[in-house]
C-alpha cells in the first residue's frame, strides 16, 4: 500500500475529497518530503499570496496549518487567517500548534462547499489541495475562493508538480497514490481563470510545487 494512502482518514461524508486523518504522520511525511525546504517554499507562497497586516485570510484543505500560519504571521497584528479542512482529526491538531499565534484560527469546512459569506476575506490561499479533490469538484472549489474572496483580492494555489521522468512519477505513485503521480497540474491555471480570476501568474518551486495567483477583479466580470 502507498505510505501516503496510510495517512488518510475515515472517509468524511459531507465530501468527495480524500482527508487526511493523522495530522503528527502527515507533518513526519511532509518534512521528510520537502527535503528541507518546507519552510523556504511555504515562506515564498506566503509572501505571493500578497497578504499584508491587517488583511482577512483563508486557507483552504489547510491539513495541520503550516501555512495558515505563516499567513497570520504575515497579517499580524489586526489581521486573521482561518484555515478549513473537513478533517477533524487535522483541524484540532492545527489548533493545538497554532495555541499561542493571535488570529491564527481553525474550522471544519469543504472546499466546494465554504461556509464563509460572499467577499469576506482579503487573500484566499491553498496548498497541496486540489489533487485532493475528483476532477468534477475542482471547478466548484475555485467558483467557491472566487465567492468568499472579496473585489480586488488575491488568490493563491499551490498544488504538487509531478516529476518529468517516468520513472520519477513512478516512485511518487508507490510513495503516496495515483492522485498525486498522475496529478495534471497544467491544468491549474486554467481552473483559476475559468473561476474567474484575472492577472494570473503561474511558476514553480523546488522541489515540485506549481503555484498559481489571480486577482479577482474589483468589478464583477462573469467567466466566459
Ligand atoms: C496534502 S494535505 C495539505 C495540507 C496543507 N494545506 C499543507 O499544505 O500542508 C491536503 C488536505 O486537503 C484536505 N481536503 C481533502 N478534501 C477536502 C475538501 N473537499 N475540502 C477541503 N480540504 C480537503 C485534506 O483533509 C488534507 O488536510
Amino acid at each position: 500500500m502507498a505510505l501516503g494512502r496510510l495517512l488518510h482518514g475515515d472517509p468524511q461524508h459531507d465530501t468527495d475529497g480524500t482527508a487526511i486523518g493523522h495530522g503528527r504522520g502527515y507533518e513526519l511525511f511532509t518534512t521528510v518530503a520537502f527535503g528541507g525546504r518546507r519552510d523556504r517554499v511555504f515562506a515564498r507562497l506566503a509572501a505571493l499570496s500578497g497578504a499584508r497586516p491587517g488583511d482577512r485570510v483563508l486557507d483552504v484543505g489547510c491539513g495541520t496549518g503550516y501555512l495558515t500560519r505563516r499567513m497570520a504571521t504575515a497579517v499580524a497584528p489586526d489581521g486573521t487567517a482561518l484555515g478549513v479542512d473537513p478533517a477533524d482529526q487535522v483541524v484540532d491538531h492545527a489548533r493545538r500548534l497554532a495555541a499561542a499565534l493571535p488570529g491564527c484560527t481553525f474550522e471544519r469546512g469543504i472546499a466546494e462547499e465554504l461556509a464563509a459569506p460572499d467577499a469576506s476575506f482579503d487573500v484566499v490561499v491553498s496548498s497541496l489541495m486540489i489533487h485532493h479533490l475528483p476532477a468534477g469538484v475542482r471547478p466548484r472549489a475555485l467558483a467557491e475562493m472566487y465567492r468568499v474572496c472579496r473585489p480586488g483580492g488575491r488568490l493563491l494555489v499551490a498544488d504538487f508538480r509531478p516529476p518529468e521522468s517516468r520513472i520519477g512519477r513512478h516512485l511518487v505513485g508507490a510513495a503516496t497514490g495515483p492522485a498525486m503521480e498522475h496529478n495534471p497540474i497544467d491544468e491549474l491555471d486554467g481552473l483559476v481563470r475559468d473561476a474567474g480570476f484575472t492577472g494570473v501568474g503561474v511558476g514553480d518551486l523546488r522541489p515540485w510545487m506549481r503555484y498559481v495567483t489571480g486577482v479577482r477583479p474589483a468589478e464583477r466580470q462573469d467567466p466566459a
